[in-house]
């Protein structure tokens, strides 16, 4: 489902604080060290607890052979400035045709601070940018109202609650699921990019009217 831009390990996302890019071999004790929390594994729907000695090894495996066969497109979160830690993971897996699950988790002295929501946005762009999905959707705990605010955050609308699948946690757990479709992404996109431009308007012009906007709106 991902083209051949994506299936290369040169591929990286930026944004403002962060570059995104695939998960290296390096990445494992980062990876592990947040991963093997119970808090943070109990949340999501992938991964084990007790963490297993390798498995942050082996999911970088799994994520790179994913992401070079353009199945998903795993990424790690890392901070522009410092040393560059691993300080999450953010994915996109198709789940049916033209649906695409977006997970994440950052470490817990990297939360609060939005960086989850600044990597979301940037590869839900990357999901409607690049390939032909037409929603993208995201569950999160009923227990989990920092990842629904994330979603949120992200423009997804909340679609209703019921019982869903967690391998790693067993059974059937209350979950709120969310979806953004492609035209409301698309809808909202025009308005991001107009903002700064109308801001612009609205400076050099207190009280701006429909027809200050217009000519911005036609530039765009
Ligand atoms: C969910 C998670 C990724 C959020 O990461 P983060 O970098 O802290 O997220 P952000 O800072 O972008 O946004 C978090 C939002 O949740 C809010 N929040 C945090 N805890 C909250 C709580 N207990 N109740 C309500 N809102 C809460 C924050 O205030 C923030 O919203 P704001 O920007 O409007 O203030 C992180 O907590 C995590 O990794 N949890 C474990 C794994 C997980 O839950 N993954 C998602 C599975 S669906």
């Amino acid at each position: 489902m991902f083209p051949d831009l994506t299936s290369d390990d040169i591929f990286h996302l930026e944004t403002k604080r962060l570059w995104l890019r695939w998960p290296r071999a390096a990445d494992a004790a980062a990876i592990a060290s947040f991963a093997s929390e119970a808090e943070t594994a109990r949340m999501t729907a992938a991964i084990p607890h007790p963490y297993p000695a390798g498995e942050a090894e082996r999911f970088i495996l799994s994520a790179r052979a994913d992401n070079a066969n353009g199945k998903s497109l795993v990424l790690a979160i890392t901070q522009k400035s410092g040393v560059r830690p691993t300080i999450g993971l953010v994915s996109a897996t198709p789940s049916q045709a033209r649906e695409i699950e977006l997970g994440y988790v950052v470490a817990p002295a990297a939360r609060g601070k939005g960086f989850a929501s600044e990597a979301a946005k940037a590869l839900v762009e990357t999901i409607f940018g690049l390939t032909n999905a037409d929603r993208v959707l995201a569950n999160a705990r009923t227990i989990n109202p920092a990842s629904r605010r994330v979603l949120e955050k992200c423009g997804f609308a909340y679609i209703d609650t019921g019982l869903d699948h967690l391998p790693a946690r067993g059974g059937l757990h209350p979950c709120d699921r969310f979806r953004l479709d492609r035209k409301t992404w698309a809808a909202n996109r025009w308005s991001r990019q107009l903002r700064p431009m109308v801001h612009q308007v609205h400076e050099s012009d207190e009280r701006p009217t429909e027809d200050a906007t217009a000519p911005t709106r036609a530039e765009a």
